[in-house]
């Protein structure tokens, strides 16, 4: 409606110009000369601020001060549909002008949740939410395409055990679409990019410990080497071109690294303190290991971080409030631990710059079991 009127006043101003270019007088005896003019440049003037009453100038029906202000709504208007054009161009062929951000995915916030949310080390945002809200899911970051892979969700409100989804969103920078959902439901799983495909690992399916790891090359999912034994709320971190799998349960809570060098996996370096829902990325050229819940024969949920030096974990500065179910990432030069649960379900954000942790801006609500990626 509104389109449609700038677009009639717009057209009412042509037909001015045209008038006053086609020399066409100007009509009424009440209009004096003064109102219609020339400037110094010889240009001709319409000043209908010295029109009594209103100050209101009529050529032809067409109100002329009413054009000028719709003229500059049009302006504007314009010009903010091409500065969100640019930044849409930017995102989706990832020009420099597009700046990664910290994306934050679904999660459990008393219910589960489809919210997504931006973070750019300063501000968060919300962006288009999931098409299902889910928790204990996966997200990876393939080509252009922000991916979000299984996960769980409840059927309605009467407090039976939650469903597992095989379904697979992607999200283009602009809208969430489906693609070839998981060969196999999965919650509770990890995944990464690695040698420009996705791989899903570990996890569960209702009572099933699948073993299987499948692979996602943007348009087909196949099989890669099984894991030797199940693994669920395990972290996986890519790591000098192999998948690292930390952690996690299987019945028992697991201290347990594997390693995939693309063919097989391998075992690797046990860290010091079993654990599972912690979370892990490389930063600062090693792999930190952070958070998580040691247990019911631990201590519980923990604030630990742990660094992979050579085949050794050794422990480093602890998080400020320990948590489990919790995401991490790097942006710039700072790793992020975000939300997670203590007790309660956290907000709550921490910045480690190499030495220190700080807190940061928190987000917009608490969350656990969400998945955080930069894209
Ligand atoms: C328009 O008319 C007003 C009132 O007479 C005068 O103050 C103003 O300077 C005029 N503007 C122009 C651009 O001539
Ligand atoms: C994040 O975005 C806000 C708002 O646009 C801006 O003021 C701030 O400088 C940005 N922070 C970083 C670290 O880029
Ligand atoms: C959780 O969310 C779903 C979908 O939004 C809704 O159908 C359900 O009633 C909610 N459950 C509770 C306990 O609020
Ligand atoms: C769980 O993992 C441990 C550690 O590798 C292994 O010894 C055990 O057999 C596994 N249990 C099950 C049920 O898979
Ligand atoms: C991966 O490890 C397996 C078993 O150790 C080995 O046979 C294979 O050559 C390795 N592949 C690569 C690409 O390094
Ligand atoms: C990290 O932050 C701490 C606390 O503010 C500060 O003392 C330290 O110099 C910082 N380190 C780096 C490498 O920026």
């Amino acid at each position: 409606m509104m389109k449609r009127g700038r677009e009639l006043r717009l057209l009412g101003l042509g037909l001015l110009l045209l008038l006053l270019v086609m020399g066409l007088a100007v009509g009424s005896g009440d209009l004096e000369e003064a109102i219609i003019g020339t400037d110094a440049a010889g240009n001709l003037v319409i000043n209908s601020s010295r029109v009594p009453g209103g100050g209101r100038v009529l050529v032809d029906g067409v109100d002329v001060q009413a054009l000028q202000t719709a003229c500059a709504d049009l302006l504007q208007a314009q010009a903010e549909l091409l500065a969100a054009q640019a930044r849409l161009e930017a995102r989706l062929r990832r020009v420099p002008l597009y700046e990664p951000q910290i994306y934050v995915v679904g999660g459990l916030n008393g219910n589960m949740s489809e919210q997504v949310y931006m973070f750019n080390g300063t501000r968060w945002w919300s962006t288009a939410a999931l098409p299902t809200p889910r928790f204990s899911l996966a997200a990876a970051v393939l080509n252009d395409g922000l991916y979000v892979l299984g996960g769980l969700y409840y059927m309605g409100m009467d407090g039976s055990a939650p469903i597992t989804t095989a379904a697979v969103e992607v999200l283009d920078g602009l809208v969430w679409r489906p693609v070839p959902p998981l060969p196999q439901a999965r919650g509770r799983l990890s995944a990464v990019t690695f040698q420009n495909a996705l791989y899903v690992i570990g996890g569960m399916m209702g009572t099933d410990r699948p073993t299987a790891v499948f692979r996602f090359d943007g348009s087909t999912w196949t099989e890669a080497a099984p894991l030797s034994f199940p693994r669920l709320d395990a972290a996986a971190v890519v790591f000098q071109d192999e998948i690292y799998l930390i952690g996690g349960r299987n019945g028992s809570v697991l201290a347990v690294t594997e390693i995939f060098n693309g063919t097989a996996w391998r075992p690797g370096p046990s860290t010091q303190v079993a654990r599972y829902a912690l979370t892990a990325v490389v930063f600062e050229n090693s792999i930190y290991a952070l958070g998580g819940h040691s247990g019911p024969n631990g201590v519980g949920v923990l604030a630990l971080v742990e660094v992979l030096v050579g085949q050794t974990w050794q422990t480093r500065t602890p998080l400020n409030t320990a948590r489990y179910f919790l995401a991490a990432a790097v942006l710039g030069d700072g790793l992020y631990v975000m939300g997670g649960r203590n007790q309660v379900d956290l907000a709550s954000v921490e910045r480690f710059n190499g030495t220190a942790w700080q807190a940061a801006p928190p987000m917009p609500s608490p969350r656990n079991g969400f998945a955080a990626v930069v894209y």
